[in-house]
């Protein structure tokens, strides 16, 4: 007898054969990586940025394009800058056309601080280790000239070169003069695709959208946002129906309400729900009920810690926006909520919205932007 099927939902990582939707800006980024329209790309935490973009450079490779993707989070130092470079761009751009050791090590020894490449015994993967100890100005004149590099291999090649950069507001931490190195050396790359996405917002914005910031207007702006339910209810419907289990369309669309297409919390709440629902059974609202208990219980320790951090104005504030999303600096949301002062009232949403807890609306208006932290609010108090 073959194995049951697998619960098809997944959440946590980046996804991109599980993908609902995102057509019209799947078709924007390629574009771009195609046109070498440097990109980037804001979105509240768990949106689905990294996965459009990872999978339109899966697009990009599989026609052979030159794509590195690097995310600045994994990189915690100025040395694990260098090193995850090196390697992004050895494994996604060199590789094709230097599979070997020696012609990877020609390609970097011309660097200020020559790496030790060392080759993973498992994949065969190459390493690049620059040493400890290293002076900080050779380190920065490493790092220079390897960003350097990928300008010279799409010479070379006489092919575009996308070089994708995760979690940017990072390099602010790495080093806060890196935005202008980094700026002086991108502007000199018209063969080169800058794409970055970060997932602190504010953070993002200032870096690309204030004028005295080295990033300001150096990149096409995209906003990516909620999945729209009809295409995200196809997508889950379909995915139980392939795996022996079934969904009724009207049950779909409540687990939707909850949700409203918020990609990390739909599959987290179909997750849950699927593995609810026997085989050759329909889920129901019973089963979508107990499912979204699940969840809540398993993201209670993570609430319970963003709760206590808050101060009690933030937490007063945070709670009327889960009961009702508006305009919290209105005299009259004020008054029904029973907030204080214009003031403090503004320096509490100040502080949620730089915890990416609560979203500014297209309208102006305000909302807790993750649909499970408003179910346990709920929950908190009744
Ligand atoms: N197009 C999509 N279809 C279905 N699910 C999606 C889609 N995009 C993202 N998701 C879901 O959202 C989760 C988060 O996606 P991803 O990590 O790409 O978001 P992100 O915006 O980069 O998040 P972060 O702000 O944490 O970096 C994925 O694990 C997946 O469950
Ligand atoms: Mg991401």
């Amino acid at each position: 007898m073959p194995d049951p099927p697998l619960n098809p939902f997944r959440f946590g990582n980046f996804v991109i054969d599980e993908f609902a939707d995102r057509t019209a800006e799947l078709a924007e980024v390629e574009a771009d990586m195609r046109n070498g329209q440097d990109l980037v790309i804001f979105a509240p935490r768990r949106l689905g940025k990294s996965s459009l973009v990872l999978k339109a450079a899966a697009v990009m490779r599989r026609k052979k394009g030159l794509v590195a993707y690097l995310n600045v989070m994994t990189t915690p130092n100025k040395a694990r800058f260098a090193e995850r470079l090196a390697a992004a761009i050895y494994a996604d751009v060199a590789a094709p056309k230097a599979k070997l050791k020696d012609k990877a090590l020609a390609m970097f020894q011309g660097l200020r601080i020559v790496p030790t490449i060392t080759v993973d015994p498992v994949d065969g993967r190459l390493g690049f280790s620059f040493g400890v100890g290293n002076a900080e100005a050779d380190l920065e004149k490493t790092i220079e000239m390897l960003l350097e590099l990928p300008a010279k291999i799409a010479e070379e090649r006489e092919q575009r070169v996308v070089l994708i950069l995760d979690e940017f507001q990072e390099i602010i931490d790495l080093d806060p003069n890196f935005p202008k190195l980094l700026r002086s050396i991108f502007q000199a790359q018209p063969d080169v695709c800058h794409i970055y996405l970060g997932s602190r917002r504010h953070v993002m914005r200032d870096l690309f959208s204030d004028m005295n910031e080295p990033f300001w207007r150096s990149a096409k702006q995209m906003e990516i946002g909620l999945i729209p339910p009809a295409q995200f209810a196809r997508f889950i419907r379909r995915r139980f129906d392939t795996t022996n289990k079934a969904l009724r369309a009207e049950v779909c669309d409540r687990l939707l309400d909850i949700t409203h297409g918020h990609p990390y919390a739909t599959q987290e709440l179909c997750y849950s729900l699927w593995e609810q629902t026997p085989f050759d059974r329909e889920a129901d609202d019973d089963l979508l009920a107990r499912a979204l208990e699940l969840v809540l219980q398993s993201e209670h320790a993570h609430f319970s810690l963003v709760w206590d951090g808050l101060a009690a104005g933030q937490r007063v504030l945070l709670e009327a926006l889960a009961r009702e999303p508006g305009r919290p600096l209105s005299g009259a949301y004020r008054n029904r909520h029973r907030l204080s002062g214009p003031s403090s009232t503004q320096t509490a949403l100040k502080a949620l919205v730089e915890r990416e807890l609560v979203e500014r609306e297209p309208d102006g208006s305000y909302r807790v932007m993750e649909p499970f932290l408003v179910e346990w609010l709920d929950e908190l108090v009744t």
